[in-house]
C-alpha cells in the first residue's frame, strides 16, 4: 500500500475586467492579426486598481474546496504559487489562510513563475505521500499585469491576470498507474539562463517592484526543447507512452509552443486543453485554470490520465503525471 495525492476538486476565479488585442492596439503599436498569429492569444483578464492576488486566490480556493465538498478547517497545507504575491513579506499564502478562516495548518508560497504551479502540486504531493499533510490546498494565482511594462508591445500583450485551485488528500493506493492521483512529478530548473525571462526590480537589487524583461526567441527555443524533455521523462518513469494520455494540459503561454509538443508527442489536439486564447499567459495560475475548465465542462473525468507541464523564468520547468 502506498499513498497517493488524489484530486477532489478544482476552482478557479478571473477578475471580470476583459482586455481584447483591439483595446491594446490603441494603447501600444501592435494589432489583434500580429498577435493571434505569433501567441493565439486574443483576450486576456487584468484586475482592477485594488484587487490583489491574495483576493483573486481566495475567491479561486473557496471556488475549489466547495467542488471537493471539503471545509477550510479540513485543509492543513496551503501552497500558494504566485511570482505577484501582495506584500514583499508575509508570505500571500498566510493572507489567505486567513481570509479563508482557516485556523490551523501551514500555509507558504511557492516561486518558480510559470512553472510555480507544478512546483507547487510536486511540494503539495511530498507532504501527502509521506503522512506530512492530510488535506492540500493548491492555488496559482497572479496579478501578473502590476509586472508589465504597458509601453514595451513585445510583453504587454502577453500575459493576464487569475487564480485557480485544487484540493488534494492523501487516500491509499496500490503503487500502480491504475491509482487515481497524482503519480509523479518531475522538476528542472537551470539559472544559467536567468536573463533570459526576468523581472529588472526587487527589494535586494533595486529596491523598486520592476517590470518583465524577456528574451523571447530565446525562451521560445528552450521551451520546446525542455518540455518535450519533461514529457517525454514522466511517460518512461511511469511505462506509459503517449497514446495513454488523455489529457495534456500545458502551461498557456503561446499557441506555437503548445502545438510543437503535441506535435512532438503525436498527440491530436482534441486531446489537448487551450485556454490562452481567451486567459493569456497567467503565469502561476494558468496550469490549474485550464484545469478547473476542463473539469468544469466535463472533458476531464474521473479516471483520466492527465499529463500536466510549464516552463518559465529561471529557467525552471516541470511536468506532474495525474490519474484524476
Ligand atoms: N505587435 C506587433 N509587432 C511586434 C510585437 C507586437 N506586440 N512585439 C514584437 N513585435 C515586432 C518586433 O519588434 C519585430 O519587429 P522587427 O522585425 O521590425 O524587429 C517583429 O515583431 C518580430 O519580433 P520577434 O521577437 O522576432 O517575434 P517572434 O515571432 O519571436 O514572436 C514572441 C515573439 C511571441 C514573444 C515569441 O518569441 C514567443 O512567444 N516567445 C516565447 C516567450 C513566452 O512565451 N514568454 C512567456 C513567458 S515564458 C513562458 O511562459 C514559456
Amino acid at each position: 500500500m502506498v499513498l497517493r495525492s488524489r484530486i477532489l476538486g478544482c476552482g478557479a476565479y478571473l477578475p471580470p475586467h476583459e482586455v481584447t488585442n483591439h483595446e491594446l492596439a490603441q494603447r501600444v503599436d501592435t494589432s489583434d492579426d500580429w498577435i493571434v498569429q505569433r501567441t493565439g492569444i486574443r483576450s486576456r483578464h487584468i484586475a482592477a486598481a485594488g484587487e490583489t492576488t491574495s483576493h483573486l486566490a481566495t475567491k479561486a480556493a473557496h471556488n475549489a474546496l466547495e467542488k471537493a465538498g471539503v471545509t477550510p478547517n479540513d485543509v492543513d497545507l496551503l501552497v500558494l504559487a504566485t511570482t505577484t504575491p501582495d506584500n514583499t513579506f508575509p508570505a500571500t499564502a498566510v493572507k489567505v489562510q486567513a481570509a479563508l478562516g482557516m485556523t490551523r495548518g501551514v500555509a507558504f508560497d511557492v516561486q518558480a513563475v510559470c512553472s510555480g504551479f507544478i512546483y507547487a502540486l510536486a511540494v503539495a504531493d511530498n507532504f501527502l505521500k509521506t503522512g506530512q499533510a492530510r488535506t492540500a490546498l493548491v492555488i496559482g494565482a497572479e496579478t501578473f499585469s502590476r509586472l508589465l511594462d504597458w509601453e514595451d508591445r513585445t510583453t504587454c500583450v502577453l500575459f493576464g491576470d487569475g487564480a485557480a485551485a485544487m484540493v488534494l488528500q492523501a487516500a491509499p493506493g496500490e503503487g500502480n498507474t491504475a491509482d487515481r492521483g497524482v503519480l509523479s512529478t518531475h522538476l528542472h530548473s537551470d539559472g544559467r539562463h536567468y536573463e533570459a525571462l526576468y523581472v529588472d526590480g526587487g527589494p535586494s537589487s533595486t529596491g523598486t517592484t520592476g517590470h518583465v524583461r524577456m528574451q523571447g526567441q530565446e525562451v521560445f527555443r528552450h521551451a520546446v526543447l525542455r518540455l518535450s524533455q519533461v514529457v517525454e521523462e514522466a511517460l518512461a518513469a511511469n511505462g506509459l507512452k503517449a497514446d495513454d494520455i488523455d489529457w495534456l494540459v500545458p502551461h498557456q503561454a503561446n499557441i506555437r509552443i503548445i502545438e510543437g509538443t503535441a506535435r512532438k508527442l503525436k498527440l491530436p489536439l482534441e486531446k489537448v486543453v487551450v485556454t490562452v486564447d481567451h486567459h493569456g499567459n497567467t503565469s502561476a495560475a494558468s496550469i490549474p485554470l485550464a484545469l478547473a475548465e476542463a473539469c468544469a465542462d466535463g472533458r476531464i473525468k474521473s479516471g483520466d490520465l492527465v499529463l500536466m507541464e510549464a516552463i518559465g523564468g529561471g529557467l525552471a520547468w516541470g511536468s506532474a503525471l495525474v490519474r484524476w
